[in-house]
C-alpha cells in the first residue's frame, strides 16, 4: 500500500503533514493489513521527513520513470541514487510513458531510438525500453489489456543491452515527460532545499 502523493502545501511547509500521513499507514500497516508500505512521487527531502519518524521500513518509492528521462537532472540522478543509499527500492511507473500526450506516448513503443536498437537484439521496442530500467535494478509495472503485450513485456530477462545501447538509451531526451519523484516542483523538493 502506498501513500499516492507526498502532502504538499508550500516551499516551507507540510513535513507535519507528511510524518503525520505515514505515521497513519504505518497503524493500519501493524493492524496486519498490508505485508509493506510505501510512498509514490516522493522527492528526497520529503523521504526525510518520514524517515525522521518512520518505525516501518519504506519499501517503495514510485516514480515515473523512463527512457528520455535519463538524464533529467534531479529524478535521474539524486533521488534515484538517494533513494538506493536509504534502501528504499525506486520502482519506475508508466515505463512505457502511457500517460504521456501525443505523440510521446508512442515512442517508447514504435520510436525509432528503441526500435533500432531493438533489432540488434530481435527485440521490440518496448522490451528494450523496459530491458532499459531494469538493467539499472529499476523494477518495472508496465500495463496492457493485451496478452500478448503482457507476454512481450515479461521476454525481457534473456537478453543484455550493451553498454553502447545503454548510453544512448540514457541520453535520450524523447520522451522527456517527468511525472517526478514529485510534482512538488513547487519548490519543497527544489535544489536549494536539499541542503537544508
Ligand atoms: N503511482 C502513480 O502515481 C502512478 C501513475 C500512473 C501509473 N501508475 C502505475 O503504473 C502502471 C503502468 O503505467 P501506465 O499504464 O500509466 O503506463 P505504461 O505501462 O507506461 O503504458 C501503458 C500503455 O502502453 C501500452 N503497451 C504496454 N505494453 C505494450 C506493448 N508490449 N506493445 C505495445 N503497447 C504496449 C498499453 O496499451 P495496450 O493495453 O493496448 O497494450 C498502454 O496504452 C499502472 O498499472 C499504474 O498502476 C502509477
Amino acid at each position: 500500500m502506498l501513500i499516492h502523493f507526498p502532502a504538499d502545501f508550500g516551499k516551507n511547509g507540510s513535513r507535519k503533514e507528511r510524518q503525520v500521513e505515514w505515521k497513519a499507514l504505518e497503524a493500519w500497516a501493524k493492524s496486519g493489513k498490508a505485508k509493506a508500505i510505501g510512498i509514490s512521487h516522493y522527492c528526497r527531502r520529503q523521504l526525510d521527513d518520514i524517515l525522521q519518524v518512520a518505525s516501518v521500513p519504506v519499501a517503495v518509492n514510485q516514480v515515473q520513470y523512463h527512457v528520455g528521462m535519463g538524464t533529467a537532472g534531479r529524478l535521474a540522478t539524486d533521488d534515484k541514487s538517494y533513494m538506493k543509499q536509504k534502501g528504499v527500492l525506486y520502482q519506475s511507473f508508466s515505463p512505457l510513458c502511457g500517460p504521456c500526450d501525443p505523440p510521446d506516448n508512442k515512442e517508447l513503443l514504435t520510436g525509432s531510438l528503441v526500435t533500432t536498437i531493438g533489432k540488434h537484439y530481435n527485440k521490440t521496442g518496448p522490451q528494450v525500453a523496459l530491458r532499459w530500467l531494469v538493467q539499472q535494478g529499476i523494477p518495472v509495472i508496465p500495463k496492457s489489456h493485451v496478452a500478448a503485450h503482457q507476454k512481450e513485456n515479461s521476454e525481457i530477462f534473456d537478453f543484455e543491452l550493451n553498454e553502447q545501447d545503454m548510453a544512448l538509451l540514457t541520453a535520450a531526451t524523447r520522451p522527456a515527460v517527468g511525472g517526478g519523484p514529485s510534482a512538488s516542483d513547487s519548490g519543497d523538493c527544489g535544489i536549494e532545499e536539499l541542503v537544508v
